[in-house]
């Protein structure tokens, strides 16, 4: 029991304690990050090439802007402690990547972890927070993304806090990203402590694979936020992971409907895509201003699960001036036609119904009565008054 109340105590003393930089992140945050492509195999050469990309193939217009480098650009620690770049792989070293890639007005962001090590055996930053946040805020470093790899025996309230206060008095706002994979169920105590926590294990390019491991596709990861939407607003955002659109495993309505509902779920907006080489099909999707702007709305609320018969469902988003966006999801990989439930999405008088990816008006609530939705597929709406 004593311990117990001990429990509470710290509990209570961390989390009130805890110092995240207030207003870095209204609305989701946009970017780039390149695990889900890359894995371990990033360079100084690749992160350059990506922020060229994102101003020479509209990423930077469309609102992305913080470019993310994961894990395996650090190598070890000097006797001082700070940790030391993979200077083979970085050899300009990471304030010069950093200053590159703000030359491009573009923010720049970096990789570590609660645990001892990274979840690729590279020096992790527990023991190591002050020292670390404050060599990031030296090398210009606008958002960190924390993992929880090698955390055995680690309370995660308290390395979490550790390292949001260490960034807090590092003396430069830095977004702080948890990667804890929602284990803690970190959306009930880390309000104050980060700026996104990730919900669920690692995304995989699949619409519903399972690894051994944990990963899984992107509709599992879905059925995970039912419920979770009252914890996100401004400032404090669901993570349910990166985008994995672009990445070749997918096909095209698969992926759009994956984007769709990572914009009604307010969910962070990280490409994990080669945006070097993307088709048309995958800017479409990554680059569609309308979709963007259902994610990006300033009513930032994260959109809701509102019918469900199996199949088929519908996920609700009430947005700025009364509008509201709208997804028809068909999960079956038959062809479906259903008779628009306008009322259970809570719409009583008429509204124009915007077809966000046929980009035009495609009717009104009161005349629509059907809907007819292909297999593994989304219809996306923007309902206007
Ligand atoms: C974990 C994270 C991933 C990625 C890898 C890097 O699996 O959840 O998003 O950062 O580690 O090793």
């Amino acid at each position: 029991m004593k311990k117990l109340i001990l429990l509470v105590i710290l509990f209570f003393t961390l989390t009130l304690s805890a110092q995240k930089t207030p207003n870095l992140v209204p609305t989701p945050p946009m970017g780039w990050n390149s695990w889900n492509k890359f894995g371990c195999d990033v360079n100084e050469k690749l992160i350059k090439e990506m922020a060229d990309a994102f101003v020479a193939n509209g990423l930077k217009d469309a609102g992305y802007e913080y470019i993310v480098i994961d894990d395996c650009w650090q190598i070890a620690r000097d006797s001082k402690g700070k940790i030391v770049a993979d200077s083979t792989r970085f050899p300009s070293g990471i304030k010069a990547l950093g200053d590159y890639i703000h030359s491009k007005g573009l923010k720049f962001g970096i990789y570590s972890c609660a645990g001892i090590r990274t979840c690729q055996e590279r020096p992790g930053s527990n023991g190591y927070e002050v020292i670390d946040a404050n060599t990031y805020a030296e090398w210009g470093v606008d958002y960190l993304k924390y993992d929880w790899c090698n955390s055995y025996g680690i309370d995660p309230v308290k390395a979490y806090t550790d390292m949001s206060n260490a960034l807090s008095k590092s003396g430069r706002p830095i977004v702080f990203s948890m990667c804890e994979w929602g284990n803690s169920r970190p959306y009930t105590w880390a309000q104050n402590v980060g700026h996104l926590w990730r919900t669920t294990g690692d995304i995989q390019d699949c619409w519903d694979c399972k690894k051994d491991w944990g990963g899984m596709g992107w509709t599992t990861i879905l059925d995970m936020q039912v419920g979770l939407e009252k914890y996100a607003g401004p400032g404090h955002w669901n993570d349910p992971d990166m985008l994995e659109v672009g990445n070749g495993n997918m096909k095209y309505n698969e992926y759009i409907a994956h984007f769709s509902f990572w914009c009604i779920l307010a969910s962070p907006l990280m490409a994990g895509n080669d945006i070097r080489n993307m088709n048309d099909s995958t800017k479409n999707i990554l680059l569609n201003k309308d979709a963007i702007a259902i994610n990006q709305d300033k009513e930032s609320i994260q959109g809701k699960k509102v019918y469900d018969d199996g199949d088929f469902e519908i996920w609700s988003k009430p947005l700025d001036h009364g509008d509201v966006a709208v997804i028809f999801f068909n999960r079956n990989e038959k062809k479906y036609d259903f008779t628009a439930l306008w009322e259970t999405v809570g719409i009583k008088g008429n509204m124009k119904v915007f077809d966000i990816w046929k980009h035009k008006n495609v009717g009104t609530t009161t005349k629509m009565k059907t809907v007819s939705i292909e297999g593994h597929s989304v219809l996306f709406f923007h309902l206007k008054k």
